[in-house]
C-alpha cells in the first residue's frame, strides 16, 4: 500500500493538468474537476459523503493505473471519459467509449426540470434523434417512468452502445433502439423529439482541439456549414409530432448559422443556467409553418 491517498492524487493532478495544456469541454470546464472524474472514474469511487474515498489510501497498482491514464491524457489527449469508460448525464451513470460521443448536452438540464414550460404533460413517447450512446433518451425514460423511448441512431456500433446502456438501465423494452438515417426507419408519432445532431462544419473540424480527434467524426461532422442535419430535422419533423408535439434540438454555436439561414423562422433559443447554448425549441405548428419556408 503507499502513502498516497485519493484526495492528495486529485490536488498534484489538478496542478499537473492546470500546468498542461488540456482542453477541457467533455464533461468537465477546469482542471480539478477532470482530476476528480479521472481517479473516481478510474477507481470506481463513490461520491458519497459517507464512503470516505478522499482520505482512501491508492495501493500500488492504483497508483500505477493511474500514472497510465494521466499519461494518456497528458500525451495523447484522450478525454477522460474514454479512459475511465464512463460519464455522468442528468445525474445517472453511463457506458462510454469511442463508439459514441462523450455526453455533454446542456439538454441534460431541460430533463432534469422535466422540460418545464415547454410540456405541460409528462410525454408519452419520446425520440432521441442522433441518440449516440443513448444518454438523453436514457435519462428522459428515468426522469418520466411511464413513457416510451425510442433511440434513434445511424452507426451500428453507437447502436450497440446504446443498447448496452438500455440493458445497463433495465430499461428493456420500454426503450428501444433503432438504427436510422434520421427518420427514415421511424414512424411516430412522438410527444417530444430531442436531438442533439452533428453540426462542426467541414471548415471547423480541421480546427477543433486534439480532444475532438478521438471521438467519431459521424457524430460531430455535418455538411453544408454544419446544418445539413438540422435542416433536414427541422423540415421533416412536423410529420413525426403529434398534434401539440414539440421538438427540441442542439445546434451549439451553429445557432448563428441557422438563424441566418432562417430569417422567417420564429426560432425560440433557450436559456440554460449551468451553461451552454444553441438549443431551440419548436412546436409541431411552428414546424409546420417551416416546411413551406425552405431555406436559401
Ligand atoms: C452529436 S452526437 C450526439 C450523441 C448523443 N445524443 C449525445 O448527446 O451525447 C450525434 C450522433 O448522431 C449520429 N448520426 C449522424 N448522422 C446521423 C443520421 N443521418 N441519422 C441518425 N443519426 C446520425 C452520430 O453517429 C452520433 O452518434
Amino acid at each position: 500500500m503507499s502513502t498516497v491517498t485519493v484526495q492528495s492524487y486529485i490536488d498534484k493532478l489538478a496542478d499537473r493538468f492546470g500546468q498542461s495544456d488540456l482542453y477541457y469541454g467533455h464533461g468537465t470546464d477546469n482542471p480539478f474537476d477532470e482530476a476528480v472524474y479521472l481517479v473516481y472514474g478510474a477507481l470506481s469511487l463513490s461520491f458519497d459523503a459517507e464512503a470516505n474515498s478522499p482520505g482512501r489510501l491508492l495501493a500500488d497498482s492504483e497508483l500505477c493505473w493511474l500514472d497510465e491514464l494521466v499519461k494518456a491524457r497528458v500525451e495523447q489527449r484522450i478525454p477522460v471519459g474514454y479512459l475511465v469508460g464512463k460519464a455522468w448525464f442528468s445525474g445517472h451513470q453511463f457506458l462510454c467509449d469511442s463508439r459514441a460521443l462523450i455526453p455533454r448536452s446542456p439538454i441534460a438540464e431541460l430533463i432534469d426540470r422535466k422540460f418545464r414550460p415547454l410540456l405541460k404533460r409528462a410525454p408519452a413517447r419520446v425520440l432521441d434523434l442522433c441518440a449516440g450512446g443513448g444518454c438523453i433518451g436514457i435519462s428522459c425514460a428515468l426522469r418520466f417512468p411511464g413513457c416510451e423511448v425510442e433511440l434513434a441512431e445511424l452507426c451500428a456500433d453507437a447502436c450497440e452502445l446504446a443498447m448496452a446502456n438500455v440493458a445497463l438501465h433495465k430499461l428493456s423494452p420500454r426503450v428501444s433502439v433503432l438504427r436510422s438515417d434520421l427518420f427514415s426507419a421511424l414512424t411516430g408519432p412522438y410527444d417530444l423529439i430531442i436531438s442533439n445532431p452533428p453540426y462542426v462544419s467541414r471548415q471547423e473540424i480541421a480546427a477543433l482541439p486534439e480532444e475532438y480527434c478521438h471521438e467519431p467524426v459521424l457524430g460531430l461532422l455535418s455538411e453544408d456549414d454544419g446544418l445539413a442535419l438540422a435542416l433536414k430535422i427541422l423540415h421533416e419533423a412536423a410529420d413525426f409530432l403529434c398534434a401539440d408535439g414539440v421538438l427540441i434540438m442542439e445546434v451549439g454555436y451553429s445557432r448563428q448559422q441557422l438563424s441566418t439561414r432562417l430569417k422567417a423562422v420564429p426560432l425560440e433559443w433557450l436559456e440554460f443556467a449551468h451553461g451552454g447554448e444553441g438549443v431551440l425549441a419548436l412546436t409541431r405548428n411552428q414546424l409546420r409553418q417551416y416546411q413551406g419556408l425552405r431555406s436559401p
